[in-house]
């Protein structure tokens, strides 16, 4: 059987790097839709295309995803990141769907010196991190088919992101400011798109459990040392300045360790996954 898979915000960095990999997956008929083709937060929309293409399953990569606007636009961040997951899991319950949803580190306090498991506590510090687990909460609900994907200071080729700002700053500028007391895992697109379809190939189909997994590159380090390595391989003289995060202005929180344990997508899906320094040669190179 010839699975239909629906990826919603596919013009997202995640979504255009599952476009860019689809092509290594004949067994699968992609549906990518973004905002203008597939609103998350219309369930007739939704309802419609579903049964119109006959999807199999759902993978939700739309997300409202700017930190700091989100403490003034809580009901944007709220429609996009709750009532959309909610419409999607709804729908996709009522139509056997398998649906994959996409969430964040954020969902964490950082008060852990430990890397996070599925079940550590959760306790959001800013209004981006509770809509999101609000948005777990939702696609929790209805449907029995549903894997949750966390997944940590994300990056890729396409959309704007920490490594595209620190080469471009890198380049028009002598010396840069980088906080270096909050302590994470970068994770490529590329490698979480693989990651994601790699489950899908070895997933049950009659699998009805709903489960929650941790996707990050492996290793752990600072944004300071991650801007480091973005230079180095930059080829700029540029210098990189430690700071803390008291010296640097944001309108909400961040976690201060949200460093991801990924024991259990390893041990279930058989994934290997990539040091972040290698996928961030690899994003160089494919750049
Ligand atoms: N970026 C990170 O550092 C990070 C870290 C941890 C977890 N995550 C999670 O990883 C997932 C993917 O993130 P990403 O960085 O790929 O996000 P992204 O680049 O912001 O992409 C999200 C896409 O969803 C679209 N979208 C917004 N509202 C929509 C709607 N109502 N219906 C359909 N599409 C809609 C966006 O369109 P517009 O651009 O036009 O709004 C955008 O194309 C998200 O769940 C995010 O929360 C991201």
């Amino acid at each position: 059987m010839k699975y239909n898979i629906l990826v919603t915000g596919a013009n997202g960095q995640l979504g255009s790097e599952i476009k860019v990999i689809s092509n290594d997956y004949a067994e699968y008929q992609f549906f990518f839709t973004d905002f203008e083709e597939l609103d998350i937060t219309k369930k007739n929309e939704i309802n419609k295309f579903v049964k119109t293409y006959k999807i199999n399953i759902i993978i939700n990569c739309a997300a409202y995803t700017a930190v700091d606007k989100a403490e003034d636009e809580k009901e944007k961040a709220n429609l996009i990141n709750v009532t959309g997951p909610d419409n999607l899991s709804e729908i996709s319950s009522q139509n056997n769907i398998v649906l994959i949803h996409i969430s964040t580190d954020y969902v964490f306090d950082g008060t852990n010196c430990t890397p996070y498991k599925e079940d550590d506590k959760t306790k959001p510090i800013g209004f981006y991190g509770l809509s999101k687990y609000n948005g777990e909460q939702s696609v929790l609900k209805h449907n029995s088919k549903t894997i949750i994907i966390r997944t940590s200071w994300l990056y890729s080729l396409f959309g704007n992101n920490f490594v595209k700002t620190i080469q471009r700053l890198a380049s028009t500028k002598n010396s840069i400011d980088v906080i270096f007391d909050q302590i994470g895992t970068p994770t490529y697109a590329n490698d979480l798109a693989k990651a994601i379809l790699s489950i899908i190939q070895n997933m049950d189909f009659e699998y009805k459990h709903k489960d929650i997994y941790h996707f990050s590159n492996e290793g752990v380090t600072s944004w300071y040392d991650f801007a480091c390595a973005i230079v180095e391989l930059t080829n700029s003289n540029c210098k990189v300045n430690p700071i803390e995060s008291s010296e640097f202005y944001s309108k909400t929180k961040r976690p201060f360790y949200s460093v991801l344990n990924k024991k259990k997508i390893k041990n279930k899906f058989n994934i290997v996954i990539p040091h972040w320094r290698d996928a961030l040669k690899r994003a160089f190179q494919a750049i």
